[in-house]
Order: C-alpha cells, then sequence, then structure tokens
C-alpha cells in the first residue's frame, strides 16, 4: 500500500474536477433560497454600478457646457444616493454569502469527522497525522471561502459582464467592438500564466502539507527527540521543510505578480486603443460618438475588464479547490471496511462462547499472519495467549473486537458472526485493555468515564477501587481530579494501565480482553490486580496476552501462538507435561 511521509509530496490533479464539484452542490441545495436572494443582490448591486458613468456623462454634456448648477446639484445628489444603495446591497449580499458559507461547512465539517472516526486503521496507517490534520482544518477552511465567495463571485461575474455588455452595444456598439476586441489579449496571457500559478499552487500545498506532517510527528514524539539529541537534526530538518514552503511560495507570488503586470498592461494598451478610436471618431463623425460617451466608456470597460480578471482568478481558485476538495472527500468517502449488514442483530447479554472457525487473515494482501486458525471457548472461561512477539496474539484479537475482518472462516459469539452484529453492541460486550492504553488530556475521573457515557463520579471511583487503582489515585495531589496530560503525561505506564482497567471495569463487558495489559505495572501491583481480576472476570469469558508466568499459569486454557495458528494448547500442567515449546518458554 501506498505510504506516505513528510518527504513526500501528496500529489492532487490540478484541474477542476465538476463530479466533484456537484458532489459538493448537495451541501448547497438546503441554502438555494437565500443564494438565490445573494444572487439577485449582486445583480442590483451590478445594475446599481451601472448608473455612475452616467451621471458623468450628464455633467460633461449638460453641466459643464451650459454651466448648469442647479442640475449638477440634482446630479451630486444622485451620485451618493447611489453610493449608499450600492454599499447597502452590498454589505446585506456580503453578509448572507459569508454566513451562509460557515454554515455550508458546517456540514462539512461534520460529515467529514464522522467519518473520520470510522475510516479503516489502514486510512491512518498510510499517511501521517499532520496531514489528515490539514485536510480537515486548512483545506476545508479554503472551502469555506469558495463556498461563501468564490461560488457568489463566479456567478455575479458572468453576470456583470452580460448586463455590462448589453448595456455598452445599447450605447455604443463601435465602442463595444472596440472594448471586446482589447480583451483577447487579456484573456490570453492571463491563461498562460494562470497554468504556471496553477502548478505552482499545487506544488505549495504539497510544501505545507509536508511541514505539518513533520510538525505533528514531532510533537507526539518530543521525548524521543530529546533523548536521542536528534534536536538540532531534527531542527534542520525542518528548516529544510520550511525552505520548501519559502522557496515554492515565492515561485507562486513571482507567477502572480506577473498576472498583475499583465493585467495593467493589456488594460492601458486597450483603453489607448478605446481613446484613439474615439477621438477618431469624435471628430470624424460626431453623430456616433461623443466625449460624454467616451468617458462613460472608460468606466464601463474598467467594469468588464475587472469582472474577467476575476472570472479568471475565480477560476484558479476553483481549480484550487477542486484538488483539496478531493482530499478532504477522500476522507468523506472512503469507505469503512468494517460495516455494519442492514439487518445486524443486537448481541444482548451474552453466554460469552466464543469460536474462531477456520480464520484466515493477514494485514497485507498478500502475507497472512493467521491461516485456517480455529478455537473453542467455553462460556465464562479464562483463555491465555503466548508466544513469540510478532506471531499474531494482538491479531487474534483484533478478529474478535472486529478492528480488522477476517480474510475467510469466521468468528463467532454464542453462534452468531461478529459481523451480522451491530458494531456498537459488539464493541459494549467486548472490552479491552491495551498494552499501551491512551489518555486524554482532562481529569482522572475523566479518563475512567471513558468506559461508559454518563456514568457518576461515584461509579468511577468504584471501578478504580475494585481495581485498587485507588491507591496511586488518591495520592495525587487532587486525587481523582487531578489533570493530566494528552496522551497521559503525568503518570507512570502502569498507572496508566491501572486508569485503563477500571475504564474496563466500568464498562462491565462480558468478554474481557487483556492485551499485555499488566506489563508495565511491578510485580506485586500485578499479584494485587490479578486477584482483583480474578473476580471481576468470574462467570465471563476473558483473553488474556501476558509474559508472567504467573498470570498465565491459572488460565483454563494456554494456546501458544506460532507460525500463523496454535502451535500448542492445554492447561499449564498439560503443556509443561508436553515438553515443547511453551515448557521451553517457561524455563526460560
Ligand atoms: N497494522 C498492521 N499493518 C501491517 N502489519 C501488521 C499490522 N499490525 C501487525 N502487523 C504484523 O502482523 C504480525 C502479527 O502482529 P501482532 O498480532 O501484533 O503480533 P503479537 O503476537 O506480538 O501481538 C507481525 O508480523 C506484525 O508486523
Ligand atoms: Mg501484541
Amino acid at each position: 500500500m501506498a505510504r506516505n511521509t513528510y518527504y513526500q509530496d501528496e500529489t492532487v490533479r490540478p484541474e477542476i474536477n465538476i463530479k466533484q464539484i456537484a458532489k459538493m452542490m448537495k451541501y448547497v441545495y438546503p441554502f438555494r433560497k437565500v443564494m438565490t436572494f445573494v444572487v439577485i443582490s449582486m445583480l442590483a448591486s451590478v445594475v446599481i454600478s451601472l448608473l455612475p458613468p452616467l451621471v458623468i456623462k450628464a455633467v460633461t454634456e449638460k453641466v459643464i457646457p451650459n454651466a448648469d448648477y442647479s442640475l449638477m446639484a440634482k446630479l451630486v445628489t444622485a451620485l451618493v444616493g447611489i453610493g449608499i444603495a450600492d454599499i447597502g446591497v452590498n454589505f446585506i449580499a456580503q453578509y448572507f454569502a459569508g454566513s451562509t458559507g460557515q454554515k455550508i461547512i458546517f456540514n462539512i465539517r461534520e460529515d467529514v469527522y464522522s467519518n473520520l472516526m470510522k475510516l479503516p486503521f489502514d486510512f491512518f496507517d498510510s499517511r501521517p497525522a499532520g496531514k489528515i490534520v490539514v485536510r480537515t482544518t486548512n483545506y476545508v477552511d479554503q472551502m469555506a471561502t469558495f463556498f461563501s465567495n468564490t461560488l457568489v463571485n463566479f456567478i455575479v461575474c458572468i453576470m456583470r459582464i452580460v448586463v455590462v455588455l448589453v448595456f455598452m452595444l445599447f450605447l455604443n456598439p463601435i465602442l463595444t467592438l472596440v472594448v471586446l476586441a482589447s480583451l483577447v489579449p487579456l484573456l490570453a496571457s492571463l491563461e498562460v500564466i494562470r497554468h504556471f500559478s496553477r502548478k505552482r499552487m499545487r506544488r505549495l500545498t504539497a510544501k505545507i502539507s509536508n511541514r505539518s506532517a513533520f510538525l505533528v510527528e514531532s510533537i507526539m514524539g518530543a521525548k524521543e527527540i530529546k533523548s536521542f539529541n536528534r534536536k538540532d537534526y531534527n531542527a534542520g530538518i525542518y528548516e529544510d521543510l520550511q525552505n520548501d514552503v519559502c522557496r515554492e511560495y515565492i515561485g507562486y507570488v513571482k507567477v502572480s505578480e506577473l498576472m498583475t503586470i499583465a493585467f495593467e498592461t493589456l488594460w492601458n494598451v486597450g483603453s489607448m486603443c478605446l481613446y484613439a478610436v474615439a477621438i477618431y471618431l469624435i471628430n470624424e463623425r460626431p453623430d456616433l460618438v461623443t466625449a460624454g460617451t467616451l468617458i462613460a466608456f472608460l468606466s464601463y470597460m474598467s467594469m468588464v475588464f475587472e469582472p474577467f480578471n476575476t472570472l479568471s482568478m475565480v477560476l484558479q481558485q476553483l481549480a484550487e479547490v477542486s484538488s483539496k476538495m478531493e482530499l478532504v472527500l477522500e476522507i468523506r468517502d472512503t469507505p469503512s471496511d468494517i460495516t455494519e449488514k442492514e439487518n445486524a442483530v443486537e448481541l444482548k447479554n451474552p453466554q460469552g462462547v466464543i469460536d474462531f472457525e477456520d480464520v484466515t487473515f493477514g494485514y497485507e494482501p498478500d502475507t497472512n499472519v493467521l491461516e485456517h486458525f480455529s478455537l473453542h471457548v467455553k462460556e465464562g472461561s479464562s483463555i491465555a495467549l503466548v508466544g513469540p512477539t510478532g506471531s499474531g496474539k494482538t491479531t487474534v484479537i483484533n478478529m474478535l473486537t472486529r478492528f480488522y475482518d477476517v480474510k475467510e472462516g469466521s468468528v463467532k459469539i454464542d453462534g452468531t458472526d461478529v459481523r451480522d452484529m451491530t458494531l456498537h453492541s459488539l464493541r459494549s460486550e467486548v472490552g479491552v485493555v491495551m498494552q499501551d492504553p491512551f489518555m486524554f488530556k482532562g481529569k482522572i475521573i475523566e479518563n475512567i468515564r471513558y468506559g461508559k457515557i454518563g456514568a457518576t463520579d461515584e461509579e468511577c471511583i468504584a471501578a478504580a477501587k475494585k481495581i485498587h487503582a485507588d491507591k496511586f489515585i488518591e495520592k495525587l495531589p487532587e486525587g481523582y481530579y487531578t489533570e493530566i496530560g494528552e496522551r497521559g503525561d503525568g503518570l507512570s505506564a502502569g498507572e496508566k494501565q491501572l486508569i485503563s482497567f477500571a475504564r474496563i471495569i466500568l464498562k462491565d463487558p462480558k468478554i474481557f480482553i487483556f492485551d499485555e495489559a499488566t506489563s508495565a505495572v511491578d510485580s506485586e501491583t500485578e499479584a494485587i490486580i490479578q486477584k482483583s481480576l480474578d473476580k471481576i472476570i468470574e462467570g465471563r469469558t476473558s483473553f488474556m496476552v501476558a509474559h508472567r508466568l504467573s498470570t498465565i499459569r491459572k488460565a483454563d486454557k494456554i494456546l501458544y501462538i506460532f507460525n500463523k495458528g496454535i502451535a500448542e494448547q492445554g492447561t499449564h500442567e498439560e503443556l509443561i507435561e508436553k515438553k515443547g515449546l511453551y515448557h521451553e518458554l517457561v524455563n526460560l
């Protein structure tokens, strides 16, 4: 599978992808009324902006030759009125466009987040967290601008061009043709420049994403960076990544500036042509063009040039947003490979009989970790999994919790395939304590409450007491209300494990899984945990991956996982008797 890192650019296609934009329109549809209102207001603003040049025309034609001051006063008042109306209409349009854009993006964000939590683990394995963060924050923000601004601008530009051109044609067809002719070189050169600018933008985006990936990785690995003396070395890497961003940014700015230069130059050339033709006509054919018309036309010309410039900018934004949309939509649309069937059943009060039937599984398509793995577990019995690192113990558990689905065969609880159950009910009845449990930033009691939404403080404390975690918690400055850092900084590994035990006790599942859950606690604490656990798991089915003999030997059945399956199984005594792999392990 493709694995991306901070030094590999995440590539996207630069084209405007109509399909994707159409997909996004689904989010705009509920707001079609307010969007229509915005477009109409913008149209009104376009029409209003046609008026001032006419006023100026009247000034040159009527006020100046006749020194008509009373008309002048009226025209000035009209200009002020027009100005106020234009500002008002624009304000209303911008307000609604902006707030609607935010509402649209709110829904997109929600969809992205809810799917993010359903994505297959492989999605997270395949790219750095920083790049996923950039996608769900920066890119989505840029899409917000698209919906509140770009989209409306696009429609308004087209309207503006059409309205102004029609008006100009009506006013003076000859001068309109001159303006149209001068648009051709402008559009051609803008298109060429934008082609390069798009390329630059794409590279810049990838570099920014790389930098974020490295940054997030550095924050998560801060301790390792310090302890392995990588501080300066990593600062060097960051500097390189920064330089990449700067270089691409400067390149992008250079190309973008070319655009301003081209626009200004061609605009000047265009207006010179307009002057030349108009002055010639004013002298030769005053019936066709007047000085007032020329002045009005200079304004109208900018009214056409400007939206063309905006339009090509909008098209560029569209291309940029479209390429980022692809990355955001990937998060939204990547199907979870662990899905629920439509007629999935609830796993209610299970007895806890578990069957692995001829299970074959591998993380990669061409290598299997387990092959033809079969196992029957009686209700309420305890299973210990032992075997070398990487032999597949955690994988066996991943099948039962349905973190991954089997390739072949099936895993059943009380005779029902786990794939036929609702995920919620399955995960409510199967509880896992992992080797390296994750702690969330906040109070200890909140971290225990993770086991059961809405549990009272008393329930949380009772759970902690059952596993004797209260001993260390009560010694902390603020007891259960002590704040711990992200990932549980401020606690020892063993203490984190105790908290995760309390979580699972609070959750109270029928099937318990402990995956090297006591590897970080000292033997004395482990003995205490073991005693409490014996009571807790009584009558429940349990799986335990452990290394300490004291934990393993009491299990009803011990499985020695090796070579893609069960190499040996039996009770401690039976396996010792057998003098095989387990015996060897114990003697070590
Ligand atoms: N997410 C993963 N992607 C690819 N390979 C994996 C993944 N998780 C585990 N493996 C591989 O599967 C094999 C079994 O791993 P695991 O079940 O975790 O072993 P253990 O017995 O130590 O718990 C190992 O070779 C490991 O490298
Ligand atoms: Mg493991």
